[in-house]
C-alpha cells in the first residue's frame, strides 16, 4: 500500500425529512446566496422546504446554473456575491449545482484577474480561500457533496476542466434519499453509472496490495449493481434510493482512493466528448471505460481478472477470455440501465476522435495509473468505441 494522508472534514446529514436541518447549519447573521439550476428543484418541492428553513435568514437567489455548468454563467454569480457581500453560499442541487457553487466560493475570493486560471494552472495556481458553503444534494452520483472537486465548462472554447483544492469542501451536505423520488430514469442511470465509473477509476488499476480498498470499492459497485435496478424499476423505494445515494457520495469522497494508484484516464477523455457534443458525463464514461479496458488489459490485468470474479462471477476461460467476457459485463450492465455505449449511438463523428487526439497533443498530458495513456492510446481507446 502507498503512503496517505486523508482529511474529510465533510458534515453529511443523511436521511428522509432532513433538509429542514439546513437553518442549524448555517451561522444566524449570514447573508446567504442560495444558488441552483434550471428550476427542477422548484418542482420538486425542494425550493420550498429550504425556503421555509432559512426564512429567517437575510437570503439571496441565483437560479440558471446549467448541467456540465458554465464558467460564464459562475462569473454572473461571482459579480452578485462582490456587489452584495454574500459570505455563505448554499447549493440546492446536483453535482452541476454544487461543482458552480465551488468555482463560485472560490472565484469571488480570487486576488487574481480571472478564476479561470484554477483550470489553465491547475496545480500551479489554487485558491487559497473560499466563500463558505454548504450543499443539499438532490441527484446521487457525483460524489460533489463530499470532495474538493469542481468541473466548469467554458462555451466560448469548448473547454470542460476541472480543479480540486481543499478550500472547496463543503461544511456540510445534506442527503435526503426522497429527493431520487423525482429523478427521471436518464438521471437514475447517469448517477449510477457515474458512481460505479468513480469506483472504477480507483479500483481498476494495479495491485498494491490493498486487500481492505478493494473490498470497499467491490463493495460499492455489488451495491450499485443490485441497487441500481431497484431504483430504475421503482422510484419510489426509499430503501433502495438510500443505498444508491450514500453508494454514490462513498464512491468519491477520497476514502477508496487512499493508498492504491488511480487512473482518471475515462473522465479526462469523457470531458472532451461532453466539451464536443454536450454528451451527459455519465454516458461518456460509459463509452470510454469498455475501450480503456480494451486497450490496457494487458497492464490491468491482474485487476479486470479479480473484478470479474468477484462482481460478474466470472472464473472460467484463459485469462483472454475471462477479460473479454468481463468487459461485455459491464457493457451489458450500463445497457441495461438504459445507456449505450458506443460513440455512433450518440451520432459523435468519426473527426471528433481527430480533434481529441489534437487536444491531448498539444497538451501533452499522459493518462492513466501508468502515465502511459498519450494522445496516440486516446485515439485507439476512441476508435475501439466506433
Ligand atoms: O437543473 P435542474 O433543473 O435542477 O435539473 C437537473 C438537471 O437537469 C436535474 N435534477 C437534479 N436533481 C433532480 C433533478 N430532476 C428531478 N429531480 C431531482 N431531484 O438533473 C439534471 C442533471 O443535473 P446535474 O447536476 O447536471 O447532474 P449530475 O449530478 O450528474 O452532475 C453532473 C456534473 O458533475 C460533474 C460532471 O462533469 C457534470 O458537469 N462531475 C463532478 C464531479 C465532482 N465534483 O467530483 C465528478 C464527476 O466525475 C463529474 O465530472
Ligand atoms: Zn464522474
Amino acid at each position: 500500500m502507498y503512503n496517505f494522508e486523508y482529511r474529510n472534514p465533510v458534515k453529511i446529514i443523511f436521511g428522509k425529512g432532513s433538509i429542514p436541518k439546513v437553518a442549524d447549519e448555517i451561522p444566524e447573521n449570514a447573508k446567504i446566496l442560495m444558488t441552483y439550476g434550471g428550476g427542477s428543484i422548484k418542482r420538486t418541492g425542494v425550493y420550498d422546504q429550504v425556503k421555509n428553513a432559512l426564512k429567517n435568514f437575510d437570503l439571496f437567489e441565483f437560479g440558471g446554473i446549467e448541467p456540465n455548468p458554465h464558467y460564464e454563467t459562475c462569473m454572473k454569480a461571482v459579480e452578485l456575491i462582490k456587489n452584495e457581500k454574500i459570505d455563505f453560499l448554499l447549493a440546492v442541487g446536483g453535482g452541476s449545482v454544487i461543482d458552480a457553487t465551488k468555482f463560485i466560493a472560490a472565484g469571488a475570493l480570487y486576488p487574481g484577474k480571472d478564476p479561470w486560471d484554477f483550470f489553465v494552472q491547475r496545480y500551479i495556481i489554487e485558491p487559497d480561500k473560499a466563500i463558505p458553503f454548504g450543499a443539499v444534494l438532490t441527484l446521487p452520483a457525483t460524489g460533489s457533496e463530499m470532495n474538493g472537486n469542481a468541473v466548469i465548462t467554458r462555451i466560448s472554447t469548448q473547454e470542460k476542466l476541472a480543479f480540486g483544492s481543499p478550500k472547496v469542501l463543503p461544511q456540510f451536505s445534506i442527503l435526503d434519499p426522497e429527493c431520487v423520488f423525482t429523478l427521471p430514469d436518464r438521471q437514475v442511470a447517469n448517477g449510477i453509472v457515474d458512481a460505479f465509473v468513480h469506483v472504477m477509476e480507483q479500483y481498476l488499476t494495479f495491485p498494491v496490495n490493498s486487500p481492505l480498498q478493494d473490498r470497499f470499492a467491490e463493495g460499492i459497485l455489488l451495491t450499485l449493481v443490485e441497487e441500481g435496478p431497484k431504483v430504475i424499476a421503482n422510484r419510489n423505494d426509499y430503501e433502495a434510493a438510500a443505498n444508491f445515494m450514500w453508494s454514490a457520495t462513498l464512491a468519491l469522497n477520497g476514502l477508496i482512493a487512499t493508498g492504491v494508484p488511480q487512473d482518471w484516464g475515462t473522465h479526462m477523455i469523457g470531458h472532451e466528448l461532453t466539451a464536443y457534443h454536450g454528451i451527459d458525463h455519465a454516458r461518456t464514461l460509459a463509452i470510454v471505460l469498455p475501450g480503456i479496458m480494451q486497450i490496457k488489459r494487458q497492464s490491468k490485468k491482474e485487476k479486470i481478472l479479480q473484478y470479474g470474479e468477484r462482481i460478474w462471477g466470472i472464473t472460467e476461460g484463459t485469462d483472454d477470455e475471462r477479460i473479454d467476457k468481463t468487459i461485455a459485463k459491464t457493457v451489458d450492465f450500463f445497457e441495461s440501465m438504459g445507456v449505450p455505449c458506443t460513440l455512433p449511438e450518440y451520432d459523435v463523428p468519426v473527426e471528433t476522435i481527430a480533434k481529441i487526439k489534437e487536444r491531448f497533443k498539444e497538451r501533452e498530458s499522459k493518462l492513466g495509473e501508468n502515465k502511459d495513456i498519450g494522445y496516440q492510446e486516446v485515439e485507439a481507446i476512441l476508435k475501439s468505441r466506433l
